[in-house]
Parts: C-alpha cells; structure tokens; sequence
C-alpha cells in the first residue's frame, strides 16, 4: 500500500473499462421514467469523480465535442494514461485532474468549473469517510441547480453478504508480501481450498461462486481494487441518500429501467406489503430486501421538479444496436419476464431496423392496443437491444480517430476480454462492444471488408485449424452489423 492512497490500492491501475450507465442518454431516460424534468444540453459541463484510466470520460468527450468533460483521480498513473489518451485523439474536451479527493481545499474545488453532470461509478463504496465527505464537498460546491448525478455503489444488504469473503482476502492478502496483483492471486488458492471445506459464514453469493470457478478467473486488476482496500463497505441506500444530503441531492430511480416498476419486481404477496409502504426510502429499502441486487446504479438530482413522465417519454429517441429479432425478445426480470404480445412486437421490430425511432411513434404502430413507453423501452434497454441516442450524425473526426487509437493501443488488454465501446456521436456516448468487435469496425470504417485478411492483421497468432471459424463469424459479424455501425455514426 502506498503512503498516499488512504487504503486504497493505487500500486497497480484499474481495469480498462468503459461505463455506460453514466451516459446522459440513459440519465435523461431514467428521469422520463420518473417524471423528472432533465434533459442534455447541447453544452455541458460533466465529470467522472474517480475516474479511472479515463476510458469512459475520453468516450463521452470523443462523442460530445461541445461538453466538456471532466476525470478525477488520485492516482497519476491513471491520470497520467488518461491524459496521453486524450492528447493521442486530440480530445481538446477531455481534461484529466489529479487530486485527492480527501485532500482537495474548498479553493481548490471551487477552481473546478460548474457540473451539469456527474458520475461515481465504483468509488463510494470503496474509499475511506475523508474521501466521501471530499466527494460530498465537491458535488455541494459544483453541481448546479438542476444537475443530475449517477453513483453505482455496493448496496447493502445484497453486497453485505461478501462483507466476510473481502475480510478474508485482507487477511491473507496480508500474510503475503509484493505488488498488489499477485498478492491477491495468492489468496485465491487458499480460499478455494476453504470453500471446498463448507464454512458455515462463507456465504455462497455470486462474487464467491466466480472466484472459485477456475475455468473463469476474476482478472487481476479488479481483484485488487474489490478486495485489497481498507474500505470496502456496501451501504444501505437510505444511509446514502443522508450522506448526500449536504449537496441537496433527490433521488430519481434507478438505471435498470425494470427496478423502478414494481410490478416486474414483486410476487403478489410482496406487492401487498409494499403498496402499504409509504413512497421513498422505505420502498427502496424494500426493493433491496426483496432483490437480488448487490450493486445499485442510482440517479439523483439536485432540486427534483416534476414532468409529465408519459410526455417525456414519448419524446424519447432509441435505435437499436443489433437486429431486431423476429420474437419478440424476453427480458427476464425478478417475477418472471418482460416481454410484449407478438403482435405488438413486429411493427416495433421492423420501424426499428429501420433507424432510430421515438418511443411515442413505435408505441402508436399497433392502435388501439398501444404498449406504454416504459413496458416498451424496459425490454428494449434490459435485453441491450437498444440505446437512447441524442443527436443524428455521422462519424466525426474525432470519434474515427479515438476508436482507431482505442483499438491499436489496447489490443492485448483487449483479446484478454473487458468492457468497450465504440464512441457514438449519435449515442453521445458507447456502443458497447468487444475488442475485437471495435477493431473490425474501425477496419470496416477504412474501407477493409475481406474477413480473412482482416483477421489474420488483428490476431497474428491465430493458428491456420481456427483461421476459417473465425474468418466466418467474423464475416457474420460484418454482415449483421455495418448497418449498425453507420446508423450510430461509427463508421
Ligand atoms: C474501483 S475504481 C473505479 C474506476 C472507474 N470509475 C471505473 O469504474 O472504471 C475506483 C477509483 O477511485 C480512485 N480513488 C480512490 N481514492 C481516491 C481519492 N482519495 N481521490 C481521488 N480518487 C480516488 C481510484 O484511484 C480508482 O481509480
């Protein structure tokens, strides 16, 4: 542990991974839900608090030249890599700050432009008391009237039952000596051996069922930064929501759409006992005893005035992101799944393999037996068929570029997995995709379409027996998504 981190690990950089529940496509959609007044501005000023290796803030920047976009972190690897990033794509939008943010003077904050927009994603949970109120100071002196704010955060009581799994990779991340990383691989041997022996207060939670499964080892970097902090402490929404009460924060809903509509949520029974509850934090609260729900991703802002959610969300544009399938596709959800009538379905299909739609024209294809907008978009959101998209464009100087460096640059990170994401002038932020997903588009996008040469360029090491399968996926793949590509302004 470095002198400097408060607790936190900051010897070895966090994955590089694009987050997509910040993007302000998706705010604004959560706040049509609930019937709170927000939209984008065509200028707006946003910042990712713990950024990271700055991969998502340098994706909003890319896609969005008139925001400015702002990334926070302590760590001046991260910084420093995140700042390179957005200099390589002359990304004159993205500005990378390293601070700390137990640190910061109240001068300093206030030398911070004013936010329309900020996001914590995987940081309050994770950091010491001096650094939440630091974030707490920050999101109080900066955030305007007016601004939304998103925190994906540990949430307890889903997340408390791995409070015993982290105290036990401390302790024997403790008993070894090293950088960070192979500190906490060293644990795994060990408590998969003690898995094995049926403790009674090692719970068997998801997180738990991952790091034994040999087959499909957790990566290191996220390791680390879970397990190896002094910190980490899920929380209970409501102790949250008091927290943030300094910075005058209401809370809006949750950014899976399906948890902000009971009756996807709750069998009958349930149901009675919820309707009882009064509006707020006691459902909430309720949600989380009921759910499986370990990590919430919330959306707050500061000064909640009420719209019309029906208005609101008809106004909402989505385009989907693979082809619209025939079925109508099924989202499972806590009580079974969300879906639409066959009927209803198919309209909706074929308008949206057209291009980009509003949810009040795909809602009024079948009259008389219109789906609401939120029954509509929750399926088409939950099951990843669809963004919201904010603008109609094609690729931008700015958008080439930055895929084209993302995809050389991280090219062995990438064929080891993780989370990217083509920047989307049209998203006004990521199409998520694989690395290899990305690579093709970017060659796709210079014009390059024969899968067998552009395969053998990406994977040089491919051996000649998996040349073929891969070339044809990846032809496949090509097919099914230039289409997809242009309509987001990719290529
Ligand atoms: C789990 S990582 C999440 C990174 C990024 N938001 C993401 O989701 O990819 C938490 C981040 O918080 C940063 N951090 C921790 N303590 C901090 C502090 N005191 N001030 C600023 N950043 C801090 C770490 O360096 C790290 O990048």
């Amino acid at each position: 542990m470095t002198s400097w981190s408060h607790g936190y690990p900051a010897d070895s950089p966090y994955t590089f991974s694009f987050q997509a529940a910040p993007a302000p496509g998706n705010l604004a959609l959560v706040c049509a839900l609930m019937g709170v007044e927000w939209r984008p501005a065509p200028r707006m000023c946003m910042i990712d608090i713990g950024c990271g290796r700055g991969y998502t803030a340098n994706t909003l920047a890319a896609a969005n030249p008139d925001w400015t976009v702002l990334g926070l972190d302590y760590n001046p690897a991260h910084i420093a890599e995140a700042a390179e990033l957005a200099e390589r794509a002359q990304l004159e939008n993205a500005i990378f700050i390293e601070a700390d943010l137990a640190e910061m003077s109240d001068a300093e904050i206030d030398q911070l432009p004013e936010l329309d927009v900020a996001s914590l994603h995987g940081v309050w949970t994770w950091v010491s008391d001096s650094v939440r109120a630091g974030i707490v100071r920050l999101l109080s002196r900066r955030l305007k009237p007016g601004g939304i704010v998103y925190i994906g955060y540990n949430a307890q009581p889903g997340f408390g039952r791995d409070m015993g799994l982290q105290r036990l990779f401390r302790h024997l991340a403790g008993g070894h000596a090293g950088p960070s990383p192979s500190r906490a691989q060293a644990c795994l041997g060990t408590i998969r051996e003690l898995y094995k022996t049926n403790p009674r207060n090692l719970t068997t939670t998801p997180l738990l069922t991952r790091i034994v499964d040999e087959t499909d080892p957790l990566n290191a970097a996220y390791l680390v930064h879970e397990f190896l902090t002094d910190h980490w402490r899920p929380v209970f929404f409501e102790d949250l929501l008091a927290d943030l009460a300094p910075a005058k924060l209401d809370f809006v809903g949750s950014i899976g759409l399906h948890e902000n509509t009971p009756a996807y949520l709750f069998s009958d029974e349930q149901r009675a006992i919820y309707d009882t509850m009064p509006e707020g934090v006691m459902r909430e609260f309720f949600k989380d005893i009921c759910l499986t729900r370990p990590f919430r991703r919330d959306v707050f802002v500061r000064g909640l005035r009420r719209c019309d959610a029906a208005a609101a969300m008809d106004r909402q544009i989505i385009a989907a992101c693979r082809t619209a399938p025939e079925a109508s596709p099924k989202f499972e959800v806590p009580v079974g799944s969300a879906e639409l009538p066959e009927e209803l379905w198919r309209p909706i299909a074929a308008a949206l393999n057209k291009g980009p739609q509003s949810l009040g024209r795909l809602r009024s294809l079948t009259p008389g037996r219109n789906p609401t907008a939120a029954e509509l978009v929750t399926v088409l959101a939950g099951t990843g068929l669809a963004l919201p998209v904010l603008r109609d464009s094609g690729p931008t100087e700015a958008t080439t570029r930055f895929n084209r460096i993302v995809a050389e640059t991280y090219a062995n990170e990438g064929r080891q997995g993780g989370q990217y994401a083509l920047a989307s002038p049209v998203a006004a932020g990521g199409l998520p995709c694989s690395w290899l997903e990305m690579a093709v588009a970017v060659r796709v996008g210079q014009g390059q379409s024969d899968a067998t040469a552009l395969i053998t360029e990406l994977l040089p090491g491919i051996a000649a027996t998996e040349l073929d399968a891969i070339a044809q996926k990846t032809a496949a793949l090509i097919a099914a998504n230039t289409a997809i590509w242009r309509r987001f302004g990719v290529i």
